[in-house]
């Protein structure tokens, strides 16, 4: 009898520990089923209003959270604003400067969600949730979304400059980019895939049009010249062109499809596709789509689990520009 019940509660006592455990560590689709059930359906509609207004925005906000999990994890810092002494914006960074966008419609469905449920919902969770949203509502992939990252209390402008990717980086410098984040060399292209849809601006891909034409189609240059002066002025450096020129605004395979052509915009797109060991990558997807969007999801899915704050970890932020 007394074995029966040190038995129980032995077991009872391992479970704790287990759960504990999970609650500490790890991100769970269901974490706020109980505490805001609301809270995807809330963001979703938020994201659907914002792309059917401005199909870019489903590019920017998938853009968002990969440059917000590659800068201290996915812990929403990228969203903080310069408070001085304490917090360097990360937007000032290089990669994100004139660039990065999307920040409304984050802050729009924090609102939504802070009416619901005030005080319970991440702003790391809002932006991981909205890549996944963005790129459904205009083709692309949807996947379930692991919750209950908390956001953090800094920022890093220093990281966000050496960690993120320069459209300059030539293949090795992608590769060991993204392997330093847990990424092979066949997920970093499959993550390019994002190209698929946005814009990139002038400065971005000048080098490129106007440098060593070796590896670029004649047509594609000449029509992409006409769309980036090789005149250096801020008016022109700011001027928008399509990553995919085909279907700028659906997320399909298309893009694999024109390094195939020597039709990258970006150097660094077009490095994947140049001879080296990502050719075979880049063909294989070139030729299936679908394959192409399950790895998609699948990386996003991982990319979503860097570095996490989770447990008594950081905070929920009450508007996410700010520490609260
Ligand atoms: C492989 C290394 C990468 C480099 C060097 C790179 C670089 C760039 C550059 C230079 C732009 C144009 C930005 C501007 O002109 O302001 C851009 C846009 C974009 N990037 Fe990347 N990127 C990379 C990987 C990724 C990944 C992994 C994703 C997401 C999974 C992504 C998603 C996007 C999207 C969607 C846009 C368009 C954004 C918009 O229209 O607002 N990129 N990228
Ligand atoms: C970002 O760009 C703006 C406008 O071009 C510039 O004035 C500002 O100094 C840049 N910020 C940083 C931190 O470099
Ligand atoms: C242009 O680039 C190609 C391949 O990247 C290289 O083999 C060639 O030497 C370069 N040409 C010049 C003039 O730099």
């Amino acid at each position: 009898m007394g074995g029966r019940i040190q038995s129980v509660t032995t077991t009872f006592a391992i479970i704790l520990v287990l759960l504990g455990t999970a609650c500490d560590a790890q991100l769970s689709s269901t974490f706020y089923d109980t505490t805001c059930p609301n809270a995807l359906s809330t963001i979703r509609t938020t994201i659907r209003t914002a792309v059917s207004k401005e199909r870019r925005m489903a590019a920017s906000l998938v853009r968002l959270h990969f440059h917000d999990c590659f800068v201290q994890g996915c812990d929403a810092s990228i969203l903080l604003d310069d408070s001085p002494p304490t917090i360097v914006s990360e937007k000032g960074a290089l990669p994100n400067n004139n660039s990065v966008r999307g920040f409304e419609v984050i802050d729009q469905a924090k609102a939504a969600v802070e009416k619901v449920c005030p005080g319970v919902v991440s702003c790391a969770d809002i932006v991981a949730v909205a890549a996944r949203d963005a790129s459904f509502a205009v083709g692309g992939p949807s996947w379930v979304v692991k919750l209950g990252r908390r956001d953090s209390t800094t920022a890093s402008i220093t990281l966000a400059n050496s960690d993120l990717p320069l459209a300059s980086d030539d293949l090795n410098t992608l590769i060991s980019r993204f392997s330093n984040k847990g990424f092979s060399a066949k997920e970093m292209v499959t993550l390019s895939g994002a190209h698929t849809i946005g814009q990139a601006r002038c400065v971005t891909f000048r080098n490129r049009i106007y440098g060593n034409t070796s590896d670029i189609d004649a047509g594609f240059t000449s029509t992409r010249q006409r769309g980036c002066p090789s005149l250096i002025n801020n008016d022109n450096n700011k001027k928008l062109s399509p990553l995919d020129l085909v279907t700028p605004n659906s997320f399909d395979n298309n893009y694999f499809k024109n390094l195939i052509q020597k039709k990258g915009l970006l150097q660094s797109d077009q490095v994947l596709f140049s001879g080296g060991s990502t050719d075979s990558f880049v063909s294989e997807y070139s030729k299936n789509p679908t394959t192409f969007k399950s790895d998609f999801a699948a990386a996003m899915i991982k990319m979503g689990d860097i570095s996490p704050l989770t447990g008594s970890a950081g905070i929920i932020r009450k508007i996410c520009s700010a520490i609260n």
